[in-house]
């Protein structure tokens, strides 16, 4: 995909990933930049993880000069499995970072999430301070290391948000 200059006059729209073009700009993006670039994830595995049904797949589109927007950013969920309500993946165009896009696509999931569970669940790579300093100022607290977990030398922090117990959100028959 090519990287013109975004329009900051109209804002992205963040809707459910919907086209087959769509979905492999969302893989070029994530197998394009760290972490997962650093972490040997290829344009393949990207593109199958993008179009998983148990993953929940958002996009940030932008509007450009051609009838078909741009993706500038994307957010994977999985609402299914032990932690149920983890961000699997956020990314955003390097020529779109730093104006709140990131911030925006972590809301919008957290609202997604937070109808269903009390928890929100996200990983930083330990080669991504940046990604980490992010999430704690939009209110994530360290729950713990994960060593070698995704490639060996390499560690994730996961990180929590929660609105508060399983048994006082009303949902701890679901675990
Ligand atoms: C993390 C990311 C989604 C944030 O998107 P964004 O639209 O720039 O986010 P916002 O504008 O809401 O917030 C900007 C903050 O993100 C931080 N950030 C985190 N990772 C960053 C990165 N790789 N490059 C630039 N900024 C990054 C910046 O430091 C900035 O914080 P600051 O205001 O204290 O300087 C985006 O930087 C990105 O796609 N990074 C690469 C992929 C990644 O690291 N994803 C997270 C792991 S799954």
């Amino acid at each position: 995909m090519s990287a013109d200059p975004v329009s900051r006059d109209e804002p992205p729209i963040i809707r459910p990933l919907a086209t087959d073009a769509e979905a492999w700009a969302c893989a070029e993006l994530m197998a394009s930049s760290d972490p997962w670039r650093r972490l040997g994830r290829t344009l393949e595995q990207s593109y199958a993880i993008v179009r998983d049904p148990a993953r929940e797949v958002s996009v940030a589109l932008e509007p450009s000069a051609s009838s078909d927007p741009r993706v500038a950013g994307f957010i994977v969920v999985i609402m299914q499995g032990v932690f149920v309500g983890y961000i699997q993946s956020v990314a955003v165009r390097a020529d779109c970072r730093g104006r709140g896009l990131g911030s925006a696509l972590i809301a919008l999931a957290e609202q997604r999430i937070l109808r269903e569970v009390p928890n929100v669940f996200i990983c930083a790579s330990s080669f991504n301070p940046a990604a980490r300093r992010l999430y704690e100022r939009l209110g994530y607290k360290m729950v713990g290391e994960l060593t070698d977990y995704i490639v060996r030398g390499h560690s994730e922090s996961l990180l929590r948000k929660t609105k508060g117990p399983l048994s006082e959100f009303g949902s701890e028959g679901v675990f």
